[in-house]
């Protein structure tokens, strides 16, 4: 790996603990205003002393973010669908690696959209991305479907799409957590991390699913809805940050969320 992209690749993947959490704040790139990501600014500020890199859009990042944060930025820069259009799937490329250079970003991301008619064209979107990032130092995170039918969770399944991504040259990968989910991560070749997905029903099954994802080879998550749509953003990402960086188990990263609670109430 070259210098430059390996400096970019270890802003996000911290080199003391090889592990990372991002927020995942892009949503609004298919979703529109999301529940809580009305205004990115209130939501994303408080969070940024707590998140290793931060997942965006170039209008969320130049709208949202003061230019003056020194937080390593995950640009998203696949698009053009939206939740209501025929096919969240039929994504292309939406920002330039011009544009992205420009912005300082640490890696770009993309969807790819295995096992959909437009698989090929978002995997030849992955192939053009790395190909770029290559030649210009900076990593690609390739993201494996998102939306309600694409959701397979399950790891034959996941191990495709992650192994594909890794095969075209993907820096590092994101993708959901499943049963067996350490076959995924063996068989991807490169680092994964994991979507935290819809809200779950308590922050506890949220640091389960931190935990479960850690404990079978994962080097991070790449979490938003359970994080920024919870009761308390700050006491859940501190709680995240207790699994994922310092090895909590899932009640002592409760203890962590509950203190962080009781100080603001
Ligand atoms: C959308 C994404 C989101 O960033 C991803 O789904 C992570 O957010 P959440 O934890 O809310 O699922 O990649 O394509």
């Amino acid at each position: 790996m070259d210098w430059g992209l390996k400096n970019r690749l270890s802003r996000i993947i911290k080199p003391d603990t090889g592990h990372t959490v991002m927020l995942a704040v892009d949503h609004g790139y298919f979703l529109g205003p999301t529940r809580k990501l009305e205004v990115p600014r209130d939501t994303i500020t408080p969070l940024i002393p707590y998140a290793d890199a931060l997942m965006l859009t170039r209008g969320v990042l130049r709208t949202s973010v003061e230019p003056t944060e020194n937080l390593p930025i995950v640009l998203r820069v696949s698009g053009g669908t939206s939740i209501i259009g025929p096919s969240l799937a039929d994504e292309e490329i939406t920002t330039t690696f011009e544009e992205a250079i420009r912005l300082n970003v640490s890696a770009v991301a993309l969807s790819i959209f295995v096992g959909t008619e437009y698989e090929k064209q978002t995997l030849k979107n992955l192939a053009d991305l790395v190909t770029e990032g290559q030649r210009y130092g900076i990593p690609v995170l390739a993201v494996t479907a998102v939306g309600k039918k694409l959701e397979k969770r399950d790891a034959r399944f996941l191990s495709l799409c992650c192994r594909i991504a890794a095969e075209l040259g993907a820096h590092f990968v994101k993708t959901y957590y499943c049963d067996d989910f350490q076959k995924v991560v063996e068989s991807c070749l490169v680092p994964v991390v994991i979507a935290g997905g819809p809200k779950l029903e308590t922050f506890r099954d949220a640091l389960q699913l931190a935990h479960d994802a850690m404990s079978q080879g994962a080097v991070g998550v790449d979490m938003g809805r359970n994080i920024w749509q919870s009761e308390q953003p700050v006491a859940s990402i501190r709680g995240v940050r207790a699994v994922v960086h310092g090895g909590a188990t899932v009640d002592e990263a409760m203890e962590i969320y509950e203190g962080e609670m009781a100080k603001t109430t």
